[in-house]
């Protein structure tokens, strides 16, 4: 099975802040999760480079935008590095490999009859590089709904799809394919606004400056911004290798983005007539220590935070605080100093880790390191039924829900240690079987869980492995996840805390 999953591309003139790590790394986990189960999985990524505000902050720092967008690009490029995304191109809309393709794409839409040439005036909100219906302006109070600058009241002459003419097959498309927009919450929200009327839709720009990608036989135009934007998920693919990546299997994006994704996205692609991405899925937003983040309340996870929290923690804590603690479903998730902390210490190092080092400690002291013969299989049922939840969550994103899965795997674990208390056990060579039985148990549950965190913690899975001697790469995940898969005599590694506590 093939795997194709894309993140937004991200305005080349920010600097890149936790939003734009989030959903990388969600996609990062799903790109991860695929590989592991055979798949072939292809993960995109990138920068939208064409917007107006490039033009007028090159100029502020002496540059030319192509100089400005290189350098932040290059910025974005090297977070991700750094916090070992896998993505497997990164793509850049001033390359010439997706102008080429846009032009093309805006060829054929100048084609079909869905394009005509017409004035458009109405509110503009510059930083978003979009026009708000009437009431949706009036209701802002005529200010932009997300940096609350004032609106632009514009007038252009522009290049329109007749989006007017697509609402009843939207409509059919939700209802047809729920899937196609998830969560059902948005999906439910972007049905009712299509009920309310579609306006056609400028898709070019007069161009005023040097910026952008001409519309093809039209000098006096550029493609509007977010066209061009949109067109990277194709252009990154249209090609003789990749071609059969297409359609998406999921654009992971936030719900700030849904209605270019659900509506407008899909409707020039049924103009183009090609096949639609299988899912749009929009996660909600991360706040700040309890408020929106924003650069005057200086609460704003920026690049310097969170290379504070790998150095901290680990950059798999921060990539499974992001996972098991973010906005992935419908409501926002506040990232708060206080509340990483106690997920560090109560979900990763009192929980996960203490149960892989108590277990390895034990085979350590009173099994001299080697791992002891199974009796019986008293987690195997649990184990069973954790991984068939996991595995749902995993499938549909319900990232949440299979890490939930996982942890309860941990704590019925950690219980039974308890319960069967291999230092009592120690104690008499009579329980000698009973004992190597319940630690080859924890030993499994231990190499099981190091196969499902995989995805979430890559680097901590590998310790695990290392530590528990089966530092070998990874299996198909199918065949990882049977139980009884660790080998007895297997001689264990060097111990140590996998997460060592934090004050
Ligand atoms: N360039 C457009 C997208 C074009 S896609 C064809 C854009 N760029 S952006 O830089 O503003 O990125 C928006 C995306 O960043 C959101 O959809 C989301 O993926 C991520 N986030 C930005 N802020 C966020 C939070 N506070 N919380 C979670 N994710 C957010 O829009």
């Amino acid at each position: 099975m093939k795997f194709y999953v894309t993140t937004p591309i991200y305005y080349v003139n920010d600097r890149p802040h936790i939003g734009h790590v989030y959903t990388t790394t969600i996609a990062d986990i799903a790109a991860r999760f695929h590989r592991l189960c055979g798949d072939e999985v292809f993960f995109l990524t990138g920068t939208d480079e064409h917007a107006a505000k490039v033009v007028d902050s090159a100029a502020e720092h002496g540059m030319t935008p192509q100089q400005w967008a290189d350098q932040n690009a290059q910025a974005f490029q090297e977070t991700f590095a750094k916090l070992g995304i896998t993505n497997d191109d990164f793509i850049r809309t001033s390359q010439p490999r997706h102008k080429e393709k846009a032009q093309q794409y805006m060829a054929e839409l100048l084609k079909t009859g869905d394009v005509y040439l017409g004035e458009y005036e109405g509110w503009y909100d510059a930083g978003q590089e979009e026009y708000l219906p009437e009431n949706k302006a009036k209701e802002y109070e005529f200010k932009s709904p997300i940096n609350g600058k004032p609106l632009v009241r514009k007038r252009e002459k522009n290049y329109f799809f007749r989006l007017s003419q697509y609402s009843d097959a939207l409509l059919k498309l939700l209802e047809e394919r729920p899937g196609f927009v998830q969560p059902d919450v948005r999906r439910k929200e972007v049905a009712n606004r299509i009920r309310e009327g579609l306006n056609d839709i400028p898709i070019s720009r007069t161009s005023e400056h040097n910026w952008g990608i001409r519309v093809p036989g039209d000098e006096a135009h550029v493609i509007y911004v977010w066209i061009d934007a949109l067109f990277n998920y194709l252009s990154a693919v249209d090609n003789p290798e990749r071609r059969h990546f297409w359609p998406a299997d999921v654009h992971l994006i936030a719900k700030d983005i849904l209605w270019f994704h659900a509506v407008i996205w899909p409707t020039m692609l049924m103009a183009l007539k090609r096949e639609l991405p299988r899912q749009v899925y929009a996660h909600s937003f991360w706040i700040s220590e309890g408020q929106k983040m924003s650069k005057s309340l200086g609460n704003f996870v920026d690049l310097e935070k969170i290379d504070r929290y790998v150095a901290d923690f680990g950059l798999d804590a921060l990539r499974y605080f992001l996972a098991r603690h973010g906005p992935l479903g419908i409501n926002d998730s506040d990232f708060a100093d206080a509340r990483f902390n106690d997920v560090y210490n109560a979900e990763l190092a009192d929980k996960m880790g203490n149960l892989v080092n108590r277990t390895l400690t034990m085979i350590q002291r009173y099994r001299n390191g080697i791992v002891p013969q199974p009796k019986d299989e008293a987690l195997r049922a649990v184990a069973e039924k954790m991984v068939s939840a996991y595995r749902e969550g995993m499938g549909c994103l319900d990232f949440v829900g299979a890490l939930e899965a996982l942890w309860d795997f941990v704590v019925r674990s950690n219980q039974y240690v308890e319960e069967s208390a291999p230092w009592k056990l120690a104690k008499d060579p009579a329980n000698a079987r009973q004992l190597d039985g319940v630690l080859y148990n924890l030993a499994e549950s231990a190499r099981l869980i190091s196969v499902l965190v995989t995805p979430f913690m890559p680097t901590i899975a590998q310790q695990i492995r290392t530590q528990l001697g089966v530092a070998d790469k990874l299996q198909v995940f199918s065949d990882e996840i049977a139980w009884g898969r660790l080998a007895a005599g297997t001689k264990i590694g060097l111990v140590a805390p996998l997460f060592p506590k934090r004050t």
